[in-house]
């Protein structure tokens, strides 16, 4: 179908079906949906892979999943699915095609772009990815001086930095421990000042990742790097060769910042910024995990592209998560949904999601250009969930808003662990479980006063429940686990885009700061033009002047 020929879909009959079942819905508890069907908790739930599924203690009915289902057959999801992993150009702003699923693809499959097929390149990339990391990896690899490499430092931002960092946090257990690997993002200087001041220059690679190889932090910070290592060690230009590789699609700029496009590890502009770490920007990754667990990793990405690409409406996971999160967005004014890992190793993962759903869905105009009224992306957050217990919880539990919240947990610690902690995932477990049995069923005034609460404590005691979670359980987090979550969430966030009629593969709205920005620069310094800043800029840039003493 195409995106014009859609009715609005706040016009469709799919949607006012639905709102009128919200309306009959009413008050409706969990608790009520809960007694009303008792193979409900095992009823509700769906195994992709070795992801398990739970989501029972959701605000839903088998008439709500069905209405739900109609409307993104309504919507055409699964059009637009096929029209992706084909390779149609359905980023249409941009004019590409939105192919990370090729970026898993096997070997022999052919998934052309304008008429050629984009297999080959990929594990020709992933191939010299390989060798790469295996040279870094034993030592064969050495810096200028004839060191071997023991650092890595990542530079790069947005995609081109919380994919890989995030997943090197969750794979830590899986990595080569000897080898220190850092990630550099924020152009303040402290960043790359932190990353760099304890390392040996001799011994350390710098990865410059930029899809564009023109964002500007990227570039600041990658010739702060390179100025660094070549003061450092004493040494010319030459030396950039063995310390500095680049990952980009821009082979142009990154020879004219120095690097020799044979240390150059290539993607392509069907790979969104956001969908790209398990491209050659993962390059940090695998040589911190090597090329086997990179490639399980893609082989967990590729299981959930297939259990979307071919799993029944009723049975589709990304599917189910997409229109919960719609449901709940339009129709309990929901503005925010809760990641909340239970896992240590996952501390990153939310603010990877952050990226990848709310620039992906953040939008307020259509495919068309027409303005939507209809809730979008919802604003996504969370850490840790034990951290999160002891410090915000709080509000989900007795706040006055709706929260949907997902909670990801893991049957068995890491491998390596102390011996001497394994005894404390039971714990960590036993409050994964406990909270979304919280939150789900919450405590009755009955059973307060039961407890022999004070009658005016009462109501504070209370906790009213019906709060709305997924729960995912795995049996332990390895490298395929991560690329099945991570892909789960892509094609999640698909759905949704979908639905809401939105290009969730464009991301205009970050464009007018970075001109801005530009444009503020000069005026930082003592004597540059402010003549055309806003009132309160000009105001704020003299007091920084002031501060800063110019
Ligand atoms: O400014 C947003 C953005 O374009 C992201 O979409 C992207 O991931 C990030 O900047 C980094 O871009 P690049 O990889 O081209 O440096």
């Amino acid at each position: 179908m195409n995106a014009s020929d859609r009715t609005r879909l706040n016009q469709m009959p799919e949607w006012a079906a639905l709102a009128k079942h919200r309306e009959q819905l009413g008050e409706t508890h969990l608790r009520d949906l809960f007694a009303n069907d008792p193979g409900r908790g095992t009823g509700y739930t769906l195994q992709v892979g070795d992801l398990h599924l739970d989501y029972s203690k959701h605000l839903v009915s088998d008439e709500t999943l069905g209405l739900l289902r109609e409307l993104a057959a309504a919507t055409d999801v699964f059009g637009l699915r096929d029209a992706m992993f084909r390779g149609d150009k359905i980023n249409t702003t941009e004019d590409r095609a939105v192919l990370h699923t090729a970026l898993r693809a096997p070997r022999e499959a052919v998934i052309e772009v304008d008429g050629q097929n984009v297999v080959p390149e990929v594990h020709a990339v992933l191939d010299k990815m390989s060798a790469f990391s295996e040279k870094v990896r034993s030592g064969e690899w050495t810096g200028h001086t004839g060191k071997p490499i023991k650092n890595i430092v990542n530079i790069g931002i947005g995609g081109s930095d919380l994919g890989p960092a995030m997943a090197y946090e969750v794979l830590r257990s899986f990595t080569q421990r000897d080898l220190t690997v850092r990630f550099v993002s924020n152009v303040d200087g402290a960043d790359l000042h932190e990353a760099v001041r304890d390392l040996d220059p001799a011994e350390t690679l710098f990865i410059i990742a930029s899809k564009t190889f023109t964002t500007i932090e990227t570039i600041t910070n990658a010739t702060s790097a390179r100025n660094w290592l070549l003061t450092e060690l004493q040494a010319g230009q030459e030396a950039v060769a063995k310390h500095f590789v680049a990952l980009s699609t821009n082979a142009e700029k990154v020879s004219e910042f120095g690097i020799d496009t044979a240390n150059m590890f290539e993607f392509w502009d069907w790979v969104g910024g956001r969908y790209s770490y398990d491209s050659a920007i993962g390059l940090s990754l695998m040589i911190a995990i090597g090329p086997d667990n990179f490639r399980e990793m893609l082989e967990g990405f590729r299981l959930v592209d297939e259990h979307f690409r071919t799993a029944p409406a009723e049975a589709n996971a990304p599917l189910l998560l997409g229109l919960l999160g719609v449901w709940y967005g339009a129709f309990f004014d929901a503005q925010s949904h809760a990641v909340l890992p239970y896992s240590h190793y996952l501390s990153k993962f939310t603010a990877y999601l952050q990226q990848l759903d709310m620039e992906s869905n953040g939008k307020s105009v259509d495919r068309d250009g027409n303005p939507v009224d209809w809730q979008t992306g919802p604003v996504v957050w969370g850490t840790p969930g034990t951290n999160g217990q002891h410090a915000y919880y709080q509000l989900i539990h007795q706040g006055t808003k709706v929260i949907p919240a997902d909670f990801i947990g893991f049957a068995k610690p890491v491998d390596d662990l102390l011996p001497g902690l394994v005894a404390q995932h039971d714990l960590l477990m036993a409050n994964f479980f406990a909270q979304t049995q919280a939150l789900a069923f919450g405590k009755t005034p009955d059973e307060v006063r039961g407890e022999g609460v004070p009658e005016e404590l009462v109501t504070h005691k209370t906790f009213k429940g019906n709060h709305p979670t997924t729960t995912i359980l795995a049996s332990e987090l390895t490298p395929s686990v991560l690329g099945q979550l991570i892909a789960l969430y892509e094609h999640k966030v698909f759905v949704q885009g979908a639905i809401w009629n939105i290009d969730s593969f464009d991301q205009w709205g970050v464009e007018l700061g970075k001109v801005l920005a530009k444009r503020v620069e000069p005026a930082l310094t003592e004597g540059a033009d402010v003549s055309g800043l806003d009132a309160s800029s000009k105001a704020l840039v003299a007091k920084y002047r002031e501060l800063r003493g110019r």
